[in-house]
C-alpha cells in the first residue's frame, strides 16, 4: 500500500466517503499486508478521540457562529431541548457543561462537600475520582475481575461504607473496554441508589454492540432521584476540543450539580454540539468506520494469541508484558501516540482506535515493536 499521507487521510476526513473506497480497508487480512511506508505525521491514538470529527454539519455551524463570539453564552437551552428530546425526558432533566468532566467533577465536589466516600472499579476513569481525593475524599478502590477485567460489581457493594456518597461507574468502563451487565447494573442501581448517588458515565455509549449492555436512562427517566448518568460530544461527535458534555438526573439532583460546576460553555462549542446531535448520518459512519478499525486490531491480537478485552468503546486495552513508558516511546518513532499506562495494569496498553487504513499501520508497527 501507498505512503499514507496527512493529505490522503485528510481526503476521508469529514467528507463521509465509503470507507471501502480507500484500499486496505476492512478486516485484519496478513495474506493482504504489504509493507506501509511511515506515516509523514503523528497519528493519534492515546486519548479516545474520534478521528475523523468535527462533521462537516458541525463545522458549518461552528462558521455560522463565529460572528456571534462577541456574546456571553449562546443557545444553551436550545442544545438542552435538542439532546433531551433525543432521550426522551424533559429539559429540567438535563445540565449542560464543559466536557462530561465538568458533571464528573461537580458530582466529586458534592461529595467531599458531604465527607462522603467515593467507591470505584480499578483501574477506572480519573475525572471524578481525581477530584474527589485531592480535595480530601477516601476513595475505595475496588480491583476488576482478576480473569476477565470486567468491573466486579459484588465486590463494589460490598466495599460501600455508612460515609459512601457516590458509587462512579464507566459503563464501557476506560482504560479496560468492558461493559456490566444491563439486569446485574440495573438491580445494584436501584438498590445502591436508595441510600447515595450513582453515578453512571456512558461516554462510551454510542458505539456499544452488545446484547448485554443497555443505557440505564430509563431509571433516570421513570424517576429515579440519585441516579446520575454522564454523556459527552467529545467521542462520537468527534466534538473533544469544544468541551460540551451532559448529566442527566431528577430535577433536584441537576440542581445540586449545576450549583457546583463552575464552567461556562461557549457559543462555538454550543453550536457544534447542536448540529451534530441532530446529525444521524456522521453518527452512523462514525460507528462503522470504529468497528472496522476494531476488527483489524482485534484480528491482529486474535492471531498472534494476545490476551485483550473484547472492546465496547473506541479503543482496545491489551497486555504486552512490556513497560508501557517505553512502548509509548517506541511507537512514536513510528509517528504513532498511544496511551499512557494505566496503574495497576502497566504492562497494558490502551490504543484509541484511529481511521482504519491507519490501524493498518499500527498492525505493522506492532509487530516491528511486539511481535
Ligand atoms: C469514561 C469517560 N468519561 C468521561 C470522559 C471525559 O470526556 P469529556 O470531558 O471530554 O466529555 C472520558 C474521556 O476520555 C472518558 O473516557
Amino acid at each position: 500500500m501507498a505512503n499514507l499521507s496527512r493529505r490522503q487521510i485528510l481526503l476521508g476526513g469529514g467528507a463521509l466517503i465509503g470507507a471501502g473506497m480507500l484500499p486496505g480497508y476492512g478486516l485484519y487480512s496478513p495474506a493482504l499486508a504489504k509493507e506501509m511506508e511511515r506515516v509523514d505525521y503523528i497519528i493519534r491514538m492515546a486519548t479516545n478521540e474520534n478521528p475523523w470529527g468535527p462533521s462537516r454539519v458541525a463545522l458549518q455551524a461552528m462558521a455560522d457562529s463565529m460572528k456571534l463570539t462577541n456574546q456571553y453564552g449562546g443557545d444553551r437551552r436550545g442544545l438542552v431541548s435538542v439532546v433531551a428530546g433525543i432521550n426522551e425526558m424533559p429539559d429540567d432533566h438535563v445540565a449542560v457543561s464543559t466536557g462530561s468532566g465538568e458533571i464528573l467533577r461537580a458530582a466529586g465536589r458534592l461529595v467531599r462537600m458531604e465527607n462522603g466516600s467515593v467507591v470505584c472499579a480499578d483501574p477506572t476513569y480519573h475525572d471524578l475520582i481525581r477530584y474527589a481525593e485531592r480535595a480530601g475524599s477516601k476513595i475505595i478502590r475496588v480491583p476488576v475481575d482478576a480473569d476477565t477485567k470486567h468491573v466486579d460489581l459484588t465486590a463494589m457493594h460490598n466495599a460501600i461504607r455508612k460515609d459512601t456518597r457516590c458509587v462512579y461507574l464507566a459503563n464501557p468502563n476506560n482504560p479496560i473496554p468492558s461493559i456490566i451487565e444491563k439486569n446485574a447494573l440495573r438491580d445494584f442501581a436501584l438498590e445502591v441508589s436508595k441510600e447515595r448517588m450513582v453515578f453512571i458515565d456512558e461516554a462510551y455509549f454510542e458505539f456499544v454492540d452488545n446484547d448485554d449492555y443497555e443505557t440505564m436512562m430509563d431509571l433516570v427517566r421513570n424517576g429515579h432521584q440519585n441516579i446520575i448518568i454522564a454523556r459527552t460530544a467529545s467521542k462520537i461527535h468527534g466534538l473533544a476540543g469544544m468541551r460540551v458534555g451532559f448529566g442527566f438526573a431528577h430535577p433536584d439532583m441537576i440542581q445540586r450539580i449545576n450549583g457546583a460546576k463552575t464552567g461556562a460553555l461557549n457559543v462555538l462549542g454550543i453550536a457544534a454540539a447542536k448540529a451534530s446531535y441532530l446529525d444521524n448520518s456522521f453518527q452512523e459512519f462514525s460507528i462503522r468506520t470504529n468497528r472496522e478499525s476494531l476488527n483489524i486490531v482485534e484480528g491482529m491480537l486474535d492471531e498472534h494469541g494476545v490476551r485483550y478485552v473484547k472492546s465496547n468503546g473506541n479503543f482496545t486495552f491489551f497486555e504486552t508484558g512490556r513497560d508501557v513508558a517505553e512502548l509509548q516511546q517506541e511507537f512514536m518513532a513510528e509517528n504513532i501516540m498511544v496511551g499512557r499506562a494505566f496503574p495497576p495494569m502497566t504492562d497494558w496498553l490502551r490504543v484509541s482506535m484511529a481511521k482504519p487504513a491507519e490501524m493498518r499501520y499500527f498492525v505493522q508497527a506492532y509487530k516491528k515493536i511486539l511481535g
